[in-house]
C-alpha cells in the first residue's frame, strides 16, 4: 500500500516543477524573483505579528494548545451505555451505621450535651464559657433518624426538650450556627414533624437576627444569644466574610416557610442583594465584603475557605425554591464563567483538573497586583459535585436530564461544567493516594519552571511536608467535602466507581481515626505511618461524613436529590414552591 502513495507524491512534486519550467518564459524570471521577494516579506511580517501575538497572548495560545493536546474529561455516550443499579449495598451501608454508633455512643458516655467532643481525653467542651447550644446533638439528629437509630434519637430528643438553651451569654459564630444548630433543628423538623424543633429553632433565629442590624444588612460574624447583639469579628477588621453572609439563606427561608414569618426570608434576601450590587468586573468574589459599605474588600479570591459556600448557595438558593427565582440562576451562571476563566486550572502531566487561588499583593509603588496560587484545599472538593449538580440543573436544555446527563441534554455551559466537575472529584480521590490512603488539608498543585523541592511522584505535594515534619496543611480532620461529592455523582450517574471510592476512604477512616474506646480523632499527618492522632472529633463526622457515606450506599430513593437540597452542613431540607417572589432582580 505505501508505494503508490510514495509515487503519487513523487509524481505530483515532479509535476509541479515540471509546469514551473515549461510554463515560464525566461522574460519572466525577474517577475518571479521579485514575486518571491515580496512573498518573503509579506511571510516575514505575518511570522513577526504571530510571534508578536503569541507573546502578548502566551497564556490564552498555550491554554489553546493544551486544550488540543489533552484528553478529554468525559465521554458522555460511552457513560450512557451504563446499566444502573441503584439498589442498597447493605453490608457497606450497615458498616457505616456502626462507625456512626460507635461516634455518638462515645460522645453521649463521656461528653453528652457539650459542644465539642475529645474522643482520647473521653472529655468534652463548650464553644464558650457561657454553656453549650448543642453544637453536636442537634448536627448529629437528622443521621440517627436516616440510619433508624430509634432509641439514639429519643434520647437527642429528650436532651433537646429538657436541656438545650440558648440562653448563653457568649459571642457565637452566626454561620456556623446558624448552619449546624438551626440547620439541624429544620431538618430534624421536616424528619419528624415534632414542634419542639421549630420552636428552639425560632428562638435561636431570633436571638440572631440582631447580627443583621448593620448599614447595609451584611450580618456581623458573631452573635451574643443571651445579649441578643452582633458582635464583628476583631480578628478581621469589622470585615465580614463572603461565604459566611451567603450561607444562611436556605435555612432563614425554610425557617419562614414553616413559621409564616416572612422577616427571617427578608434578611437572607437583603445579603444576596448587597452581594449582586457588590459585583466586580472579573465576575469575580473575593472572600470579605464591608458590612458598612456593602463592597468587597481587597482580599483573596478562591472556592476554599471563606469562599465556598457562597457558590454552593448559590445553586442551592435555586434548587431550594423550584426554580422560581431566576436572580440565583444568573448569579451562579455568571459565577461559574468567571470561576471557568480565572480560577480552574489543569495539571502539568497528569491532567489534574484543580482550581487555584488569587492573592492581591502591594508592589513597591503601592499598587496592586494580583498572583495566582494552585494552592487547593480540601474544602473545594464539594466544588466537584456542585459543578455537576449545577449542570443538570442550570445547564440544562430541558426539564429532565437523563442519568447519566447525554450531551445533547446540557448547555456548552453545562458540558463545560459537568466535565469539570467530573474531573475535580478524580483529582480529590487522586490526594487521597497517601500513607494513610486520607487526603490532606490542603495541597499545592505542580507549575511548569516552579524549582519546588518535593518528594511526591504526583502532580500535587503537601507543601512544607518532609521527613519529620508536620505541616498544618498534611491533617485530616474528618472532613466530608469528597464524600458529599462522590454521593451527588454516584446518584447523577449511576457509576459505580464513586461507591468504590467512597468505601476506600471510609476503609481508611475506619483503619487510621477510630478510637478503640470509642470515637474517631484527627489524623496529624497523613502521610505518616503509625498515625498520630489529635484529640478532636469535629461535629461533621457525625453530621456529613458520615451521613454521605451512608446515603452513598443506600437506594436512590432515600433523599432523592429531585425532591431536596442539602444545607452546607449536609442538613437535608425540603424543595418547595414559594408564595414570597423574590424581591429583587
Ligand atoms: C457545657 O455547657 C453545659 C450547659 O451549660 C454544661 O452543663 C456543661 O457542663 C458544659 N461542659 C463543659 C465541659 O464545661
Ligand atoms: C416544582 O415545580 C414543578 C413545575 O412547576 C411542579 O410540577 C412541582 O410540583 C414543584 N415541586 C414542588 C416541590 O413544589
Amino acid at each position: 500500500m505505501a508505494e503508490p502513495g510514495v509515487r503519487k507524491r513523487k509524481n505530483a512534486r515532479g509535476a509541479k516543477s515540471q509546469s514551473a519550467k515549461n510554463g515560464r518564459p525566461t522574460g519572466h524570471q525577474t517577475g518571479t524573483k521579485r514575486d518571491h521577494g515580496m512573498l518573503k516579506v509579506v511571510a516575514g511580517a505575518v511570522l513577526v505579528s504571530l510571534v508578536f501575538f503569541v507573546y502578548q497572548n502566551y497564556d490564552y495560545v498555550y491554554a489553546l494548545i493544551r486544550a488540543w493536546r489533552e484528553r478529554p474529561i468525559y465521554n458522555f455516550d460511552a457513560a450512557s451505555k451504563r446499566e444502573l443499579d441503584f439498589s442498597a449495598d447493605i453490608p457497606k451501608r450497615d458498616a457505616v451505621v456502626a462507625a456512626f454508633k460507635h461516634a455518638w455512643l462515645a460522645y453521649e458516655r463521656d461528653a453528652m450535651g457539650d459542644d465539642e467532643y475529645h474522643p482520647i481525653g473521653h472529655s468534652g467542651t463548650n464553644l464558650t464559657s457561657a454553656g453549650g447550644i448543642g453544637y453536636t446533638v442537634v448536627d448529629s439528629i437528622d443521621t440517627m433518624l436516616l440510619m433508624g437509630l430509634d432509641k439514639e434519637y429519643e434520647r437527642a430528643r429528650k436532651w433537646v426538650a429538657e436541656d438545650l438553651s440558648f440562653e448563653r451569654d457568649g459571642d457565637f459564630n452566626t454561620f456556623e450556627t446558624t448552619i449546624r444548630v438551626l440547620g439541624g433543628l429544620l431538618s430534624a423538623f421536616h424528619l419528624t414533624k415534632d414542634m419542639i424543633y421549630i420552636e428552639r429553632a425560632k428562638d435561636l433565629a431570633d436571638r440572631m437576627m440582631p447580627a443583621f442590624d448593620t448599614p447595609t444588612g451584611l450580618p456581623l460574624s458573631m452573635v451574643n444569644l443571651a445579649k441578643r447583639i452582633g458582635v464583628a469579628d476583631k480578628d478581621n477588621r469589622g470585615l465580614v466574610s463572603t461565604a459566611e453572609v451567603s450561607t444562611l439563606q436556605l435555612e432563614l427561608k425554610y425557617l419562614t416557610m414553616l413559621t409564616d414569618e416572612e422577616t427571617y426570608w427578608e434578611k437572607a434576601e437583603t445579603v444576596m442583594k448587597v452581594i449582586k450590587n457588590a459585583k466586580i468586573a472579573s465576575g469575580l468574589s473575593s472572600i470579605f465584603l464591608n458590612a458598612n459599605d456593602g463592597k468587597y474588600s481587597i482580599s483573596p479570591i478562591r472556592l476554599g475557605s471563606r469562599g465556598d459556600s457562597y457558590y454552593e448557595y448559590l445553586l442551592k438558593q435555586y434548587i431550594q425554591t423550584n426554580h422560581t427565582e431566576p436572580i440565583y440562576r444568573t448569579m451562579y451562571e455568571d459565577a461559574m464563567a468567571a470561576v471557568t476563566t480565572h480560577l480552574i486550572r489543569r495539571s502539568e502531566n497528569e491532567e489534574l483538573i484543580y482550581t487555584q487561588e488569587i492573592i492581591p499583593e502591594r508592589n513597591r509603588n503601592g499598587q496592586i497586583t494580583w498572583r495566582m496560587i494552585p494552592k487547593q484545599d480540601h474544602l473545594v472538593c464539594f466544588f466537584g459535585g456542585s459543578l455537576m449538580l449545577g449542570a443538570v440543573t442550570t445547564g440544562a436544555t430541558g426539564p429532565s436530564v437523563s442519568i447519566p446527563p447525554r450531551a445533547s441534554e446540557l448547555t456548552a455551559a453545562g458540558r463545560r461544567d459537568w466535565a469539570n466537575g467530573v474531573g475535580l472529584v478524580q483529582t480529590c480521590m487522586e490526594t487521597y493516594k497517601t500513607a494513610t490512603g486520607l487526603s490532606p488539608e490542603i495541597v499545592h498543585f505542580r507549575m511548569p519552571n516552579d524549582n519546588v523541592q518535593t518528594q511526591s511522584k504526583h502532580d500535587w505535594y503537601i507543601k512544607g511536608a518532609e521527613p519529620g515534619k508536620t505541616p498544618y496543611d498534611a491533617r485530616y480532620i474528618l472532613r466530608p467535602e469528597t464524600v458529599e461529592s462522590l454521593f451527588i455523582a454516584w446518584r447523577l450517574t449511576g457509576d459505580p466507581q464513586y461507591r468504590e471510592w467512597g468505601w476506600g476512604i471510609f476503609e481508611a477512616i475506619e483503619k487510621h481515626c477510630r478510637i478503640e474506646s470509642g470515637g474517631y480523632a484527627s489524623v496529624l499527618n497523613v502521610d505518616v505511618l503509625p498515625v498520630e492522632l489529635e484529640d478532636k472529633m469535629e461535629t461533621f463526622l457525625m453530621s456529613e461524613t458520615l451521613k454521605y457515606l451512608y446515603l452513598l450506599f443506600s437506594d436512590d430513593t432515600v433523599l432523592p436529590l429531585s425532591k431536596y437540597v442539602f444545607n452546607t452542613e449536609a442538613h437535608p431540607f425540603p424543595i418547595f414552591t414559594p408564595t414570597l417572589q423574590t424581591g429583587f432582580s
